[in-house]
């Protein structure tokens, strides 16, 4: 996808936290997406040039004390063996072997808006080259290398999805064993201790966003992650928890009664909003537009607000003025990968947005919420949250719902919730 150039990529750096105490180390995604390679402090340069392409890593050394402190690094020969790459370097040489490369090139692909201390490293030793009056042709020209590995990511290779497979199984039995487990006088924080202890046992690394236990009212809240409630008989549970494995996404939100039973109320606005999520994730194919799905969705969710009394009035009178969007403030769906919000286009180069192809990979994810004190809605209904979420894949056909094995209908979830529910 690159002209003439040399691609930079960096890997990630490990974040203080505070004093000399790090965040949680996490690859940056891009890196990981082209290399495969999960240590800190390292780059991939790809350079294209009439001689053809070649593809250079560096890597941190190995280093017996900080092996002491942090653990083993593959280092330069260990990395050498490993990948199927021209040429490894230390990454103390990177300046050295960079000012030499640099010469003669005029593009740089790098992540504009990034890594500014990174940019500025390569905008200094670009500088250096040209005002070198012995250097004919320095680099000028600075490509936002994001939009092409976008591009990339965002149509996923069956191997992708196999990964993505593999996150679904083990969301699945977290999502189910919380219905099993839940009950009321529980707090919130022990159903996230039980899906995250799930998670981490199956072989995830963690979760790939913060988890969500919002029960009641707490659900009207879309990015509740408090979880210090209590769950109260009578209310609904929404958990939006999905693990990270082997680097890739899964986004699954399930709601379910504290009690195991749906009340009548709950289970109307339940099924409408479930009929909604299979009637979007039944218009995915090949060619459909995302702003398509999106309107289907808020359609059919107006169209169901207004069977159920919830808002008043005709229903183009209704979606004219958006009275839904009071009850449905968010997207239908994203698209995910190695992030849960994959970093892709929506649209492209000339700002057209996209169609669907076969490979890509969305979110469906409905929901209505209601708050506690709308009183403009009737009583049954209020305090009430309720989101529907899978992922699906684009198909050459149609599309695969990548979690349709996580209990859904109200029949299931009911079984699940009551049948083995544990003593005590
Ligand atoms: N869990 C984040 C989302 O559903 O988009
Ligand atoms: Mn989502
Ligand atoms: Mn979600």
């Amino acid at each position: 996808m690159i002209d003439e150039g040399i691609m930079l990529i960096p890997a990630a750096m490990h974040q203080m936290r505070s004093n000399d105490t790090e965040y949680p180390f996490r690859q940056n995604s891009n890196f990981y997406y082209l290399s495969g390679f999960e240590e800190d402090n390292a780059l991939l340069l790809l350079q294209r040039s009439k001689k053809g392409m070649k593809q250079i890593l560096f890597v941190q050394k190995k280093d017996r004390t900080k092996a002491l402190w942090s653990g083993k690094r593959l280092g330069v020969d260990g990395a050498k063996k490993r990948f199927h790459i021209d040429k490894v370097y230390a990454i103390e040489q990177l300046d050295t072997v960079l000012v030499k490369l640099l010469k003669g090139v005029q593009n740089i692909y790098i992540d504009l808006y990034g890594n500014r201390a990174f940019f500025h490293r390569i905008h200094t030793l670009c500088r250096t080259l040209y005002e070198d009056r012995h250097v004919k042709v320095s680099p000028h020209g600075f490509l936002h290398v994001n939009l092409l590995i976008e591009q990339m990511r965002l149509i996923k290779s069956k191997d992708e999805i196999a990964v993505i497979e593999q996150a679904l199984e083990i969301t699945k039995e977290a999502h189910e064993t919380a219905m099993k487990m839940a009950k009321k006088g529980m707090f919130e924080y022990e159903l996230q201790a039980l899906i995250e202890q799930i998670f981490t046992t199956r072989g995830a690394q963690s979760e790939a966003y913060s988890t969500i236990v919002a029960s009641g009212n707490n659900a009207n809240t879309l990015h509740y992650i408090a979880n210090n409630c209590r769950l109260r008989q009578g209310d609904l549970i929404l958990i939006d928890a999905g693990c990270e494995y082997a680097m890739y996404a899964s986004d699954i939100t399930r709601t379910f009664p504290v009690s195991g039973t749906f009340s009548p109320a709950q289970k109307a606005l339940y099924n409408m909003i479930l009929e909604v999520q299979l009637a979007v994730i039944d218009a995915i194919a090949p060619g459909v537009r995302r702003s398509k799905l999106q309107r289907l969705c808020e359609t059919k969710l107006c169209e169901g607000l207004i069977a159920l009394g919830i808002i008043k009035g005709r229903l183009k009178t209704a979606l004219k003025h958006g009275a839904h969007k009071k009850y449905f403030p968010h997207g239908v769906g994203h698209w995910m990968g190695i992030d849960v919000h994959d970093q892709a286009p929506y649209v492209d180069a000339q700002g057209r947005e996209l169609a669907l192809e076969p490979g890509m990979v969305l979110t469906v994810e409905p929901g209505i919420y209601i708050d506690q004190h709308d009183t403009g809605v009737p009583e049954r209904y209020r305090g009430i949250g309720i989101r529907i979420e899978d992922d699906i894949v684009v198909t050459r056909t149609g599309c695969r719902n990548l979690s349709q094995h996580i209990a859904k209908r109200v029949e299931e979830i009911e079984a699940l919730c009551v049948g083995v529910a544990p003593a005590g």
